[in-house]
């Protein structure tokens, strides 16, 4: 098969949700329709249960599953697609936004109890950034929840995103009779437990009540009739360019647990989702039907076997056709590298891969030569931008317990910033350093690994800051005199990158008051739009 015909196959999404509204769930369901597993119950759940959160070897469980977990392929309907997976709880959030930069679409589940939660705000945030396109799952039908439309109401204020429902629920909890697909004008009715067979499809695209009563009954199928008609009056049809280009979200209605809707969901999906899209680099955009091989590095997972120290890195490939035992150009370090044993993601398998192609994700065994962000290519200089660090939300200094081990410390502290776990400044005056997390499990986390893994000891000190800004102005005296001003503030993180540490919301208010020429920002680099 030629690189175009296997670009063409593939599709490579991410699944973005609060904890609990069902991502697992949908997941697992996604992959018995591929064939990729047989059960239910196959994917163990990778989320930290919240009465767990204070519990640090609940994580290194989490990171054992999660290796295993983190990207599933499957095929279906003659593609191959690629689910990543989205920690969604939010100490891992950076993990998640990283991982993002990595997929193509998303689909957003969303609970019908408890519509748009925290989480999924922050995280279609990121996908609304990089103008990724989306679906929205709305789930658990089975169960009472809101009414379907102020749930749309709901996402289009606080997702911001412009719906388009393509299934239409009949009813809900207890009353719940099934779904009409908008999209291929079909009636799919509810059995629960994922039993629903090919009959319980009914072709309807004329709806009215003589056609619809005798399976939902008079009521609801007047309601439906309404219903719909309120769909068509308010709603744009659905534009599939619109949605490719991130300025529609098709929703769709269903109960992952029962297995009800996601057929409708996928079929839909593998009809209208992007093929891999071609990504920017600082040179240029990189097209995926490019024959040179490209791709960068979006995650690092560490063993989680102590005595091996050999890590995971997860390559997203842009373009060409990446093959094994051949020599690639790691651009940061100006070396060549190449990989024997490159693996691929079936499910919950691992396998050992010859070749892969654009949209796809090889783990790479590494002893150290990644960091998150790096590029591969045949030897053209590309960097690939768009994995940018956020401004961590706490912060601690760290010192080191065990004087005989400061190299240990070291190097534990970065390997483990390479792997994303957290984020390091050293103060510019007083070479001090300071780790900043998203959320406070991090800091066990570090701990616990730099004695586990690099037989290391380091203690913390509150350190009260509000937040890191990158800063970077076009005027160099304007700069330098700012960072005089603020001295003690001033830090570089783990790239060189000048990050003004501010105390406080005020403090930053002032800097911004008095050096209107500097400019202040929460990213590590400026978002850049996918292309
Ligand atoms: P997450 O990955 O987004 O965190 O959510 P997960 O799939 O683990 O689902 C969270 C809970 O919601 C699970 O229940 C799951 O069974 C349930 N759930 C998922 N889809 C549906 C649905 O369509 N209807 C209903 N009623 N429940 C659903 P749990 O009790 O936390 O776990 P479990 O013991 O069932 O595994």
């Amino acid at each position: 098969m030629s690189l175009i015909e296997e670009l063409q196959k593939r599709r490579t999404f991410g699944i973005v949700s609060h904890p609990d509204a069902g991502k697992t769930t949908l997941t697992e369901k996604l992959l018995l329709f591929g064939g990729a597993i047989q059960t239910a119950g196959a994917v163990k759940s990778n989320k930290i249960k919240k009465h767990a959160t204070s519990d640090f070897m609940e994580i290194e469980k989490q990171r054992g599953i999660s290796v295993a977990t983190s990207v599933m392929a499957f095929h279906y309907g003659g593609k191959k697609i690629n689910i990543l997976d989205t920690p969604g709880h939010k100490d891992f959030a950076e993990d998640t936004f990283r991982t993002l930069t990595a997929v193509d679409s998303a689909i957003v589940v969303i609970d019908v109890a408890k519509g748009v939660e925290e989480q999924t705000e922050k995280l279609v945030e990121v996908c609304r950034m990089r103008d990724t396109p989306m679906i929205v799952f709305i789930n658990k039908l089975d169960r009472e929840g809101k009414d379907g439309f102020d749930l749309l109401d709901e996402i289009e204020e606080k997702l911001k995103l412009k719906v388009i429902p393509l299934s239409w629920p009949i009813g809900m909890g207890q009353r719940f009779k099934g779904v009409y697909n908008v999209y291929k004008e079909e009636l799919v009715l509810f059995q629960p437990h994922g039993k629903q067979s090919e009959e319980e499809t009914i072709r309807l695209t004329d709806i009215t009540s003589d056609a619809l009563s005798p399976h939902i009954g008079q009521e609801a199928a007047e309601e439906l009739i309404e219903e719909m008609h309120i769909i068509r009056e308010v709603y744009d049809r659905f534009d599939r360019q619109a949605y490719l280009e991130g300025k529609i979200s098709p929703v769709f209605f269903g109960s992952a647990v029962n297995n009800f809707g996601v057929k409708e969901l996928l079929d839909c999906y593998i009809d209208i989702s992007p093929t891999p899209l071609p990504r920017k680099a600082e040179e240029r955009v990189v097209h995926p039907e490019e024959p040179k091989f490209s791709g960068f590095v979006f995650k690092i997972h560490a063993n989680i076997d102590p005595k091996h120290r050999d890590r995971i890195a997860f390559l997203r490939i842009v373009s060409g056709t990446f093959r094994r035992n051949t020599n690639y150009q790691h651009i940061r370090l100006d070396k060549k590298i190449k990989f024997s044993n490159p693996t691929s993601f079936m499910a919950a398998k691992k396998e050992i891969i010859d070749d892969a192609f654009p949209g796809d994700i090889v783990g790479l065994y590494d002893s150290g030569n990644f960091k998150i962000g790096d590029t591969l290519t045949e030897g053209e200089m590309l960097h690939f931008t768009g994995i940018p660090s956020f401004s961590p939300e706490l912060f601690r200094f760290v010192n080191n317990a065990d004087p005989m081990k400061y190299k240990q410390l070291a190097k534990g502290l970065d390997q483990l910033m390479d792997e994303g776990v957290a984020q390091l400044f050293t103060l510019k005056d007083s070479g001090r350093k300071i780790i900043g997390t998203v959320g406070s499990l991090q800091f066990d986390v570090i701990q616990y690994r730099l004695e586990h893994e690099y037989g290391a000891k380091c203690t913390y000190e509150p350190h009260r800051i509000y937040k890191a800004l990158w800063v970077t102005s076009d005027n160099e005296a304007a700069l330098k005199a700012f960072m005089e001003r603020r001295r003690r503030d001033i830090a570089y993180d783990k790239d060189g990158k000048l990050v003004y540490l501010a105390e406080s919301k005020w403090s930053l208010k002032l800097a911004q008051d008095n050096h209107p020429e500097v400019q202040f920002r929460t990213t590590s680099e400026i978002v850049e739009k996918s292309v």
